[in-house]
């Protein structure tokens, strides 16, 4: 079996599952996914709950279904090989996840239940909400505030097989358990082809990196992890499932949010934001997000430069007094590269970036709603915000509630994230873009909560031969 130190290192160029090692069980037997994203351009995510007078029918249903559809991370890339040689698609791509209270319903007892807290807890209850500063339960979407115990994403790149898959799922589904709600996800992208969420803004950018192939093209684009190294240990990912069945069974905690997006609200304050610092609306942007909208960091500069790969190697160094890119700006809040040991004497920089680096996630979100980027919607389309982790607490909950939300993270005075700090609150914006002076502005909270839950992907054998 793999020692911890094998997840707490990764090889320099990550991991090769063509070529896979020691880690060759690992793949075999984790969920796809997880360590790198499944590209599909929709996907469906079924909310689940079971009858517990049949659970041993729900049991059956989900090890044919795990069978059927559910691909390990090695399939997911020997797919993706075959797709790259011979064109041949990899047709539907399947995840399952069950809920702490999921697992109960199907008669697992405690000590064979994942135990991270916020799991254990789930993302109604009232302490986490008001750590989170999430709604009431009552002001969400009807379907998330019901007993959720299990989520199916089903992707694929061709619409219609999805959606008669998912029709099919769906009909075996019903003599087993309630469909409580049901997500329908897609990838936006803008007239360059990339990735963009419902503001505009490419999306997927900086990521913990796992497999080669993935790290050596970071390398490529962006000559090397000079200023920010990307790549990750297994450990900030993965951990151990207490109910797998050989012996490198790991799992992954999943995070799971829909985040609606007032594309209208947005773009109006983004105006006022420019107006009121005599800035073009782009800058105006970037200072919100932290990149220009086609991806250029603007700690770098202050126009957008077209990269087709934005770039991730980049860090605050030459930006410590937040001149360029602002504390409170969404990349800078969820992912400081080092800001928290310039600012804080203890424990020493060094550490105090290992120690940011280990609250990273791996963000899988797609959108919904409105699919014409033309359109400026108030209502109705966002983000179904997905990210992967090994311990909840210290990474999503973390992100949000110690980084995001506070207005005195980095420092007293920064105001919360514009985008996702929860409340709003008023920032400090640079008049102009490298120099001290700043102005006062509230830019309002665009984005908003309507469910969410905390699951566990658990192992391929474990889901294969449930019992
Ligand atoms: C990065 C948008 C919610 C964490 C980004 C980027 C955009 C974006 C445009 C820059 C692209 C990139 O670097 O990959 C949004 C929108 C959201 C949202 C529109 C809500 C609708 C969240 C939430 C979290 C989060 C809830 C976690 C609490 C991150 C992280 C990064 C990121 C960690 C990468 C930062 C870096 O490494 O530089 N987001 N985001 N985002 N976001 Fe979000």
């Amino acid at each position: 079996p793999l020692k911890p130190e094998d997840l707490s290192n990764i090889p320099e160029t990550g991991i090769d599952p063509e070529n896979p090692g020691k880690y060759q069980g690992l793949l075999e037997d984790l969920q796809g996914n997880i360590l790198k994203g499944h590209g599909r351009d929709y996907s469906v995510h079924l909310f689940l709950q079971w009858d517990r007078e049949q659970s041993d029918d729900a049991k059956q249903w989900i090890k044919t279904f795990s069978q059927t559809y559910v691909k390990s991370a090695k399939q997911q890339s020997d797919d993706a090989l075959r797709y790259r040689k011979e064109g041949i698609s990899g047709g539907i791509f399947a995840n399952f996840f069950l809920t702490r209270k999921g697992y109960e319903a199907l008669g697992f007892a405690p000590f064979k239940i994942p135990k991270n807290q916020p799991f254990t807890m789930g993302m109604k209850n009232q302490q986490i909400r008001g750590f989170l500063g999430d709604p009431e339960v009552e002001k969400w979407e009807i379907g998330f505030q019901k007993e959720i115990h299990a989520l199916i994403l089903i992707a694929d790149d061709d619409l219609n097989n999805l959606l008669q898959t998912v029709n099919h799922i769906c009909q075996e589904l019903r003599q087993i358990a309630v469909i409580l709600h049901r997500e329908d996800g897609f990838i936006l992208r803008n007239k360059a082809g990339q990735i963009i969420e419902h503001f505009g803004f490419v999306d997927g950018v900086s990521q913990p990196l796992f497999i080669k192939r993935e790290i050596v093209k970071a390398q490529v684009n962006d000559c090397g992890f000079s200023q920010w190294d990307s790549r990750a240990p297994l450990d900030i990912v993965l951990v151990k499932d207490p109910n797998g069945k050989t012996e490198d069974s790991y799992g992954s905690y999943l995070v799971y949010r829909k985040l609606e997006q007032n594309v209208k609200g947005f773009r109006e304050d983004q105006e006022n934001l420019a107006r009121t610092l005599n800035i073009k609306e782009d800058l105006a942007g970037a200072l919100v997000v932290g990149r220009f909208p086609d991806g250029t960091p603007v700690t770098k500069s202050d126009i957008p430069t077209y990269a087709v790969t934005p770039t991730n190697n980049f860090n605050y160094d030459e930006d410590v007094s937040a001149t360029k890119c602002p504390f409170h700006a969404h990349i800078r809040k969820t992912n400081p590269r080092g800001d928290t040991g310039r600012v804080e004497s203890s424990p020493g920089y060094d550490e105090s970036l290992g120690i940011e680096r280990s609250h990273r996630i791996t963000r899988r979100g797609v959108s919904y709603g409105e699919k014409d980027p033309n359109q400026a919607p108030e209502r109705g389309s966002g983000l179904l915000f997905l990210c992967f982790q090994a311990d909840i607490e210290n990474q999503f909950n973390f992100i949000q509630a110690r980084w995001a939300n506070p207005n005195r993270f980095v420092k007293v005075g920064v105001g919360p994230d514009p985008l996702i700090g929860q409340p709003q609150g008023s920032q400090k914006w640079p008049e102009k873009w490298g120099e001290e002076d700043t102005k006062d502005h509230c830019f309002k909270l665009w984005v908003s909560m309507k469910g969410g839950e905390y699951f566990f992907a658990p192992s391929l054998s474990f889901l294969m031969k449930l019992t």
